[in-house]
């Protein structure tokens, strides 16, 4: 959420800043702005709305900061005050010496605003982030150091953040500090680069440091000095950063959205890599940190997450529960971290986040942490905040994901709950042999079948364009595609703006059946199995009641058309592995109706990749 990007070294500042909110638009693009250190002063340009209207306005200034080398950026997801010019990072002291950018929230701002106003500061804009700004600039006219101002005035802050100062007084300096919110250093020859998400920088340079929570790091063209909150100086671990430039490319789809979803054969391939070999042969999780002992006597298990994670980790419970026969319990996480929750060492805690940074989460298996319990993060982002916590990871390594509507991270996902189940009961030898086989028999061939979906697209487009004027759309499944009917309507409501909501079907006549006229489209997921017949009934109270009927089905029956309007039919596949055939359907019908209604797909409104606020 938000995204920062900084640089100082001996190029020209500019593009390297633009470029990098370019790539860091999808995680916020309410407004942006970027401060450069130019001959005699700090310039700052802001823009409100996309990164286009930001370029706009440079144009308008190029002569002043052709020559910078040195400058932050900011590209905003609001959440104290309006997107405004006035609102936009970077912000400034009262004397606009002292610049900063922001991400996160600080949580005492109202109080230290108050005191702040009271000396004399003059505040420009409703943010929570200004207060920084006064704050810094309060300790710099104190001590005459800038690290040592931004350590100081960071004792004094509550909440999340990472931040990135400038000052007019240290022409070559960028400061560098945060909590709770991520941030890197990338670095060149006699340059350095600063962002809160790799994409910014993996076109300069692979080589990068992650700054730990309370670290502060000062950036020169010529060094990086690390230290700790008092001052004392640290020796920075330096990684090769695990991404390559060009899966930050579109690859000729129109939209990231379309070539994600088009990745997802390739994710399942890479995640069966080293972990499945033969439909005989064990599967390799070393990542598993629990030992066979523990794993034998775990008598319940929590999973939580938030958005498209959460309905992965509610699949993951039908999983576990069917394979291992071990409890499951799922919960949202900014519930999970407001009660009090009963967990402990014996109970096994799966965070699922594709970012690793979604704030709830971090938060949630925190806590679970804290009062003992073994902690297993599945997570796109082996380099996130939630990895750091994990004592088990489960990589997916489903590539970066760019669009803001998760696909390929969700499937990613999928399958290692599907390896993390086969591989307890395994040890628990909780399903007989043959039938583990079948199972990983039928992993093996879900990508050719993923394939025959993405290949024959016609049906899906055409109820993108029959369905596409609806106000309302219903999903309903049971089962194990009960989450995969709350995946698709979240699928279509973040990204067209229908209202879409899924139902397991049986609840339909619990009130929801009360909204069917010949308006409501319902798309019931009619995949083989034991639930399939029930749902066909409750497709039937629905037709009833003259709702326009969907059916996402693998069943070949033909009787099938008398029931429903439309039918989008998929390859057979084992009940349990249904949920990976049928969301790709649904991913594809949320795109073109989108797509067909000129919507902003990979960046919806109000929404933002990473969710790094509670
Ligand atoms: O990074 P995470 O998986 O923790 O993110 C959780 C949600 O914010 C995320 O899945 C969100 O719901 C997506 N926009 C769904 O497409």
């Amino acid at each position: 959420m938000c995204g920062i990007v900084g640089y100082v070294g001996n190029k020209s500042v500019m593009d390297i800043l633009v470029d990098g909110l370019e790539q860091l638009e999808y995680r916020g693009y309410d407004s942006s702005g970027v401060a450069v250190m130019c001959e005699d002063e700090i310039k700052v340009y802001k823009a409100i709305g996309k990164l286009n209207n930001l370029r706009e306005e440079l144009l308008k200034h190029k002569g002043e900061y052709e020559k910078s080398t040195m400058g932050i950026g900011h590209i905003r997801w609001a959440t104290h005050g309006a997107p405004t010019v006035l609102n936009a990072h970077p912000h400034t002291c009262t004397c606009g010496n002292l610049v900063i950018v922001h991400n996160g929230i600080i949580e005492n701002y109202k109080e230290l605003r108050e005191q702040l106003s009271k000396e004399g500061c003059v505040f420009r804009s409703q943010t929570d982030t200004e207060v920084v700004a006064h704050l810094v600039a309060k300790m710099y006219a104190k001590t005459k150091d800038l690290p040592k101002a931004v350590r100081e005035a960071t004792k004094q802050i509550d909440g999340a953040y990472a931040l990135c100062v400038m000052h007019n007084d240290c022409k070559n300096t960028l400061v560098l500090t945060k909590r709770n919110a991520p941030l890197l250093v990338g670095i060149g020859e006699n340059e350095f680069f600063a962002a809160s998400d790799v994409p910014a920088i993996i076109k300069h340079t692979k080589k990068a440091m992650y700054l730990n929570d309370n670290q502060v790091v000062v950036l020169t063209p010529e060094k990086m000095i690390l230290t700790d909150i008092e001052g004392n100086e640290i020796s920075p671990k330096i990684e090769l950063l695990p991404w390559e430039p060009v899966a930050l490319s579109k690859m000729g789809y129109k939209h990231y959205m379309l070539k994600e979803i088009h990745e997802q054969p390739d994710v399942i391939r890479n995640i069966l890599v080293g972990k499945l070999h033969a439909p005989d042969e064990n599967i390799i999780l070393n990542e598993v940190k629990l030992t066979k002992e523990t794993l034998k006597n775990l008598n319940r298990i929590q999973i939580i997450a938030c958005g498209t994670s959460l309905h992965a980790a509610m699949i993951g419970k039908y999983i576990i529960e069917s394979f291992c026969g071990i409890a499951v319990d799922v919960e949202a996480s900014s519930e999970y971290i407001y009660r009090k929750t009963v967990t402990d060492k014996h109970t096994l805690v799966i965070g699922v986040s594709q970012s690793g940074e979604t704030a709830d989460t971090l938060t949630a298996i925190k806590q679970a942490k804290a009062k003992g319990s073994h902690i297993l993060i599945i997570t796109n982002r082996p380099d996130s905040a939630m990895a750091r916590e994990a004592d088990s990871l489960v990589p997916v390594n489903a590539g970066i994901e760019v669009s803001v509507a998760a696909t390929k991270s969700y499937t990613a996902q999928l399958m290692a709950f599907y390896l993390l189940g086969l591989y307890m009961a395994e040890i628990k030898e909780s399903v007989p042999v043959a039938e583990l086989n079948s199972y990983k028999a039928e992993m093996m061939l879900l990508p050719q079948k993923i394939e025959q979906i993405l290949a024959h697209t016609e049906d899906i487009q055409k109820c993108a364009r029959v369905y596409s004027s609806t106000k309302d759309f219903i999903f309903v499944a049971r089962g194990i595609n009960f989450p995969t009917a709350l995946e698709g309507a979240l699928k279509l409501k973040e990204i067209s703006y229908i209202n879409a909501t899924g139902y397991p079907a049986g609840e339909l006549k619990h009130g929801p059946i009360a909204m069917l006229d010949e308006t409501m489209p319902v798309l019931s997921i009619l995949m083989k199995g034991c639930v399939y017949e029930k749902l066909l009934s409750n497709s039937e109270e629905a037709k009833a009641r003259n709702a326009r009927m969907i059916a996402l089905t693998n069943s070949k029956s033909e009787k099938l058309e008398d029931l429903f309007d439309n039918i989008i039919r998929v390859p057979e596949v084992q009940e349990l592995f249904s949920p990976l055939v049928a969301i790709v359907p649904l991913q594809l019908l949320a795109y073109y109706i989108a797509e067909f209604l000129g919507k902003d797909v990979d960046q919806p409104r109000n929404l933002a990749k990473s969710v790094t606020v509670e």
